[in-house]
């Protein structure tokens, strides 16, 4: 069953059937101001943190309810149902709904009964309030009379723990009033008049462009007894009863009605955000002019547009052109901006940026907005502690040079996090690498950033400090120790364990310090890294291959995970790719191994992390047993991972390979079987389950995961074969044969390159000839100096 499609020129997915198999969300504001939005206008709102400044409820895992309602009601016949489907959801044989999700809005429309509705919620750039737009018109040819009641739930208080678990104290907190155009709410309100006058919070929620006719602040007495948000008895009378809320729960309601001639239409503004009294009054009276919500709608587009059109792609599929060019990059910002703070399935407990989440997430924004991906790479560097590791958490109140650390109680404390992980700096290699290349700003390597705790290094000597971490903690047959894990949080290979995804990630480090050194004309650090990567290659042959595959990890007990003849977990997914990603396998046998994955861990969904699920056998640190078989960890699809076998197929040039994996887990791809995959048909999420569940191809975990960017790389540095290095651009497609020709349009260094690649023979990788504005290149590769302005540029593969 499929609940809706993508409109690529308004670069919005729209749901026409509204009863999707989950809330399907989006994303407005930013953490400054955050909102999440589903398409029954369910979800939440909250000022920086969605822990700590939450401002309305959500009740997570039930049915997406509460969120941002609009009721209408025919004030003659007493019929009353809402502008999104939910919570009223009338029979869909008589009401229509289509949802339009938007970057950065969310626009909600409804037929009934000749009613026509249209609801656009958003958060203008850089506010910290949200706007919900109403437009009701009547198309029906006798005159109406119409309510319109706004409603949302505020919070107790704005700690959503607090809220939800602290009832003896939070419902005692809090009061509305009536301001003429908005419900103001209180939080202590007591204490504005005394000293402590930052423990006040004051929220509204008002109405521009139409006059309140009754208002309510009380959940309680909106709701009804016994009553729901899908029947409130307020909107059952048609007036709201003027209720405010003094103890209990609180909630904004307001009331305004209107005659409705055939054909005509009343547009009016709900307005929620955490102001004070007189900034709420100084809001409302801007959004008096109801043609405000257009010139910031239009904004909020140029801004994503603009960004979103630095990549442009138009391949023979429809599915990977969508993802490409707006939905897994708009994925890749929201998780940029938002890490893993909220969403609907985090409740925004996390305070801080996660080391390995964050240095890739910057991956998967690097080709769309260098200058943004700049920014957090030196923020990510100053998490690095003066010894090369990273914090495994940055806070977000991050003080670089005054920082604590894991070897510190305070930090365990705060953060939750006991100690450092073994692959968190080893992230910075492939990110800063990225941005270097694609950009060309070499200075960046020479400029001084501070540590996390104390002093302070040039990025390049930061990185060398980040291989030096790995080789100050070594465990047994001289690999890196796995410490507190490695990127698989469920693998504790114990002190003297080691992993060997992450020797691989230090194989590749030393690969990219060469390139760095050599560019730097550093030839000490170039021979010395050039040592290292020998050495640790042969210990990596001689301890991390067995028969004819890379095994995971070796305990301190010297117990090898992943080899062929273990009962469980005997093939592993990241060890396999990550050998060809890090160039330490050759060709030959980078393609057995691949041919190993395809076939003992490839599904229609997607290739498992590991097979067979642990069971029965798992070593003493497999945390990956907690979960049910073929879930999350524990031989599940985690998709995050997928990014990389299409990389490392792709690296291979094999094309069908590279294409096949990446539609198994594509989300458009999976538009027709909504009902199997449950989420969003735009959103990439963390796993899907495999085939040892009863539910194979149901996923989870939405929108902020690391699967946005490897996903991303690996089409655009892979499929796309968009490589380039310091000097130029590598141009490398890896293509199914079937796809005869395709355009990529991209900007690279202030330059516009507009490329058509030709494959009349149906190859899947190859170059037989490049052109770049009608002279021959060297085989292909276009050196960035003889790019001009605009640049066309011609592949014949
Ligand atoms: C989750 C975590 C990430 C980790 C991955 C695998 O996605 O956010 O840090 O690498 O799981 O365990």
């Amino acid at each position: 069953m499929k609940y809706g499609y993508f409109d690529s020129d308004k670069r919005e997915y729209v749901i026409d059937k509204p009863d999707t198999p989950a809330p399907w969300a989006n994303y407005l504001g930013s953490p400054a101001y955050g909102a999440i939005i589903s398409n029954n206008a369910g979800g939440y709102s909250f000022v920086k943190s969605g822990a700590a400044g939450r401002l309305i409820r959500y009740r997570f895992n039930e049915q997406d309810r509460p969120g941002r309602y609009v009721y209408l009601r025919d004030d003659e016949d007493g019929d009353y149902w809402s502008a999104s489907w939910q919570p009223v959801g009338k029979p869909l044989n008589q009401y229509k709904s289509i949802c339009r999700h938007g970057t950065g809005y969310t626009q909600i429309e409804a037929d009934y009964k000749d009613i026509h509705s249209q609801v656009l919620y958003y958060v203008p750039q850089d506010a910290d309030y949200e706007v919900w737009k109403v437009k009701v018109t009547n198309n029906g040819g006798k005159a109406r009379k119409i309510s319109c009641f706004g409603f949302v739930e505020l919070t107790c208080e704005s700690f959503y723990e607090q809220d939800q678990v602290n009832l003896q104290y939070t419902q005692f907190i809090t009061r509305t009033y009536f301001k003429e155009k908005f419900i103001l709410q209180t939080i202590n309100e007591n204490c504005l008049n005394a000293v402590n006058e930052s423990r006040v919070d004051t929220r509204f929620f008002g109405l521009a462009g139409a006059k309140v006719a009754t208002y309510c602040g009380d959940r309680a007495a909106f709701l009804g007894k016994y009553h729901d948000y899908g029947n409130p008895v307020s909107v059952e009378n048609g007036k709201l009863d003027g209720t405010l809320n003094y103890n209990l729960n609180p909630c904004g309601a307001l009331h305004t009605n209107f005659d409705l001639a055939p054909n005509e239409t009343k547009e009016f503004i709900f307005l929620l955000g955490q102001k004070r009294e007189a900034q709420a009054n100084e809001l409302i009276s801007r959004y008096e002019d109801t043609s405000l919500p257009e010139k910031e709608i239009d904004k909020l587009k140029s801004y994503w547009h603009s960004r979103l059109a630095n990549l442009k792609v138009s391949t023979p599929d429809d599915n990977f052109n969508n993802m490409i060019n707006t939905w897994n990059a708009y994925q890749c910002f929201i998780t940029f901006v938002w890490s893993r703070a909220a969403s609907l399935t985090y409740c925004g407990q996390r305070n801080g940026y996660g080391y390995r989440d964050t240095v890739q997430d910057i991956q998967g924004i690097i080709h769309l907005d260098p200058e943004m991906a700049l920014e957090k790479i030196k923020f990510m560097i100053s998490g690095q502690v003066n010894h090369g590791g990273a914090l495994p958490l940055v806070k977000y109140s991050h003080n670089p040079g005054h920082e604590d650390k894991p070897e510190d109680e305070s930090y365990r404390k705060n953060t939750g996090h006991p100690s450092y992980r073994a692959d968190d700096a080893l992230w910075l290699f492939p990110t800063v690498w990225k941005y270097v290349a694609e950009t060309g700003n070499t200075a960046l390597l020479d400029e001084i950033i501070p540590y996390a705790d104390k002093g302070k290094d040039t990025l390049f000597n930061h990185l060398k400090k980040a291989i030096g971490f790995s080789l100050n903690n070594l465990g047994i047959h001289g690999l890196p120790a796995g410490l507190h894990a490695d990127w698989n949080d469920c693998l504790r290979l114990g002190e003297k364990g080691v992993s060997v995804f992450v020797a691989l990630q230090l194989y590749y480090a030393f690969e990219i310090m060469i390139r760095f050194a050599k560019f730097k004309k550093d030839s000490a650090t170039e021979k010395e890294m050039t040592k290292q990567k020998d050495r640790f290659g042969k210990i990596i042959e001689e301890r991390c291959w067995k028969d004819d595959r890379f095994v995971r990890g070796i305990t301190e007990h010297d117990v090898t995970v992943g080899k062929k003849e273990d009962p469980e977990a005997n093939i592993w997914l990241n060890p396999q790719s990550w050998a060809v990603i890090s160039g330490f396998a050759d060709e030959e046998r980078s393609k057995a191994i691949l041919d190993l994955v395809h076939k003992e861990l490839n599904t229609k969904y997607g290739a498992r992390l590991m097979s067979p699920s642990y069971r029965k056998h798992a070593f003493d640190g497999a945390l990956a047993l907690l979960f049910n078989p073929s879930t999350k960890e524990n031989g599940g699809i985690f998709l995050q991972t997928q990014g990389w076998i299409i990389l490392a197929e792709a690296l291979l040039g094999r094309g069908n390979r590279a294409v096949e994996y990446y539609l198994e887990s594509c989300p458009a791809a999976q538009n027709e079987i909504a009902d199997t995959r449950l989420m969003e048909p735009y959103v990439y999420s963390q796993f899907t389950e495999s085939v040892d569940s009863p539910f194979e191809g149901r996923s989870h975990v939405h929108w902020l995961t690391g699967t946005a960017s490897t996903v991303m790389v690996g089409s655009v540095e892979g499929i796309l074969g968009l490589r380039p290095d310091i000097e130029g651009l590598r141009l490398s497609p890896a293509i199914p044969s079937s796809w005869k020709s395709f355009t990529i349009e991209k900007s690279f260094r202030g330059k516009k390159l507009k490329i058509k690649v030709n494959n009349p023979d149906g190859h899947e990788s190859g170059c037989k000839k490049l052109t770049v504005n009608g002279t021959a290149a060297e085989g292909d590769y276009i050196p960035a100096s003889i790019l001009k302005a605009e640049n066309e540029i011609v592949l014949d593969m």
